[in-house]
C-alpha cells in the first residue's frame, strides 16, 4: 500500500478516528452520516465507493458488481487502495469514519501500518449490535434516494414522495443471508482484534435512528480528544458475532 504524503494520517491526536463496526443493515450508513454531519468529518464507506465505481463504469467498478450481488467481500487489495486514496484527501485530515472498512483481519492490519507510519492510530471502533431478524427487516426494507444519497426504510423512516428511490441489489433476502454469513465468519474476527487494543465499544442498534444516535453520541465525548485513553474511560469491550451484546454495551433496548 502507498501512502506517500498521506494527508489524513499527519493529523496526530487532533482528530477522531473511528471505525464503524456491526453486520451488514446494523445502521452504520445512517448513523456515520449523522455522526460526520455532528463533527464535521467525512464519513467513508467502501461499499459506497465501490458502488459509485459500478455506477461509473470502472474497471473496478466491473470487478466488484459480481462479487458485491454475491454477497461476498470485494478482494483486499482493492479495497486497501481505495481508502488509502481517500484517506488522502484534504477532507480527511481531522479525523474520519470508516464504514464498512476494515472487514477482514488482513484490511486492519492495513489500516493500522497505514496509520502507525505516521505516527497515529485509530481511537475507537465502535460496534453496533442488532439480531438476525431485525438485521433482515432492516435490509430488505431499506432505501435510497440516488440524488441525496439519504437511507430511507419503508416502515421505519419513509422516505418522502419527492425521493427518487432505489432498491441494492445486494439486499435482497437470499443475498443478505449470504452477507450476514460473511460478516460472521470475515468480519466478526475483528472484535477480538480492537479488544486486545482496547479500543472496542458496543451500542445496542435497537430503537429509533436518534435513540442510537444518543448511545453512540455519549461513546464519542468520553473520547473527547483523549487519544487512545478513551478506552480505559469507557472499560474493556468483549467480543461477539452479528448479534453480540456484552456489559459495555451502551444505552438500553427498546422497540425498532
Ligand atoms: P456496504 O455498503 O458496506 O454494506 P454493509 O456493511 O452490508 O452495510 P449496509 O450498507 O448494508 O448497512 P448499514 O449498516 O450501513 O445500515 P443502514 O444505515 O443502511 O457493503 C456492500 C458490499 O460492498 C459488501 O457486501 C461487499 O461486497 C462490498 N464491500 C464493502 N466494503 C468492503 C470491504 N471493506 N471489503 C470487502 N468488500 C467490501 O441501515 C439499514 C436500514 O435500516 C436502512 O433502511 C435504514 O433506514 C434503517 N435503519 C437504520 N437505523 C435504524 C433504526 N435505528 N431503526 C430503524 N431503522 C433503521
Amino acid at each position: 500500500m502507498s501512502v506517500g504524503n498521506h494527508s489524513a494520517t499527519r493529523r496526530g491526536a487532533a482528530g477522531l478516528r473511528l471505525v464503524l463496526l456491526g453486520a451488514p443493515a446494523s445502521g452504520k450508513g445512517t448513523q456515520g452520516q449523522k455522526l460526520a454531519q455532528s463533527l464535521g468529518i467525512p464519513k467513508v464507506s467502501t461499499g459506497d465507493m465501490l458502488r459509485a465505481a459500478r455506477d461509473a463504469g470502472s474497471e473496478l467498478g466491473k470487478l466488484a458488481d459480481g462479487i458485491m450481488a454475491a454477497g461476498k467481500l470485494v478482494p483486499d487489495d482493492l479495497v486497501i487502495r481505495l481508502v488509502d486514496d481517500r484517506l488522502a484527501q484534504a477532507d480527511a485530515t481531522r479525523g474520519f469514519i470508516l464504514d464498512g472498512f476494515p472487514r477482514t483481519l488482513p484490511q486492519a492490519r492495513a489500516l493500522d501500518e497505514l496509520l502507525e507510519r505516521h505516527g497515529a492510530s485509530l481511537n475507537v471502533a465502535l460496534c453496533i449490535d442488532l439480531p438476525r431478524e431485525l438485521l433482515m427487516e432492516r435490509a430488505t426494507l431499506r432505501r435510497t434516494d440516488v440524488r441525496t444519497g439519504q437511507i430511507y426504510h419503508l416502515k421505519y423512516n419513509p422516505p418522502p414522495d419527492s425521493a427518487q428511490l432505489v432498491h441494492r441489489d445486494d439486499d435482497k433476502e437470499e443475498t443478505v443471508r449470504k452477507r450476514l454469513d460473511a460478516y460472521d465468519t470475515m468480519t466478526a474476527p475483528l472484535l477480538p482484534y480492537y479488544q486486545a487494543k482496547n479500543i472496542l465499544c458496543h451500542v445496542d442498534g435497537i430503537g429509533s435512528p436518534d435513540e442510537v444516535s444518543a448511545r453512540i453520541d455519549r461513546v464519542v465525548q468520553q473520547f473527547n480528544g483523549a487519544g487512545n485513553s478513551f478506552a480505559a474511560s469507557n472499560g474493556p469491550a468483549t467480543s461477539g458475532n452479528a448479534s453480540g451484546k456484552d456489559a459495555s454495551t451502551e444505552g438500553g433496548a427498546d422497540g425498532a
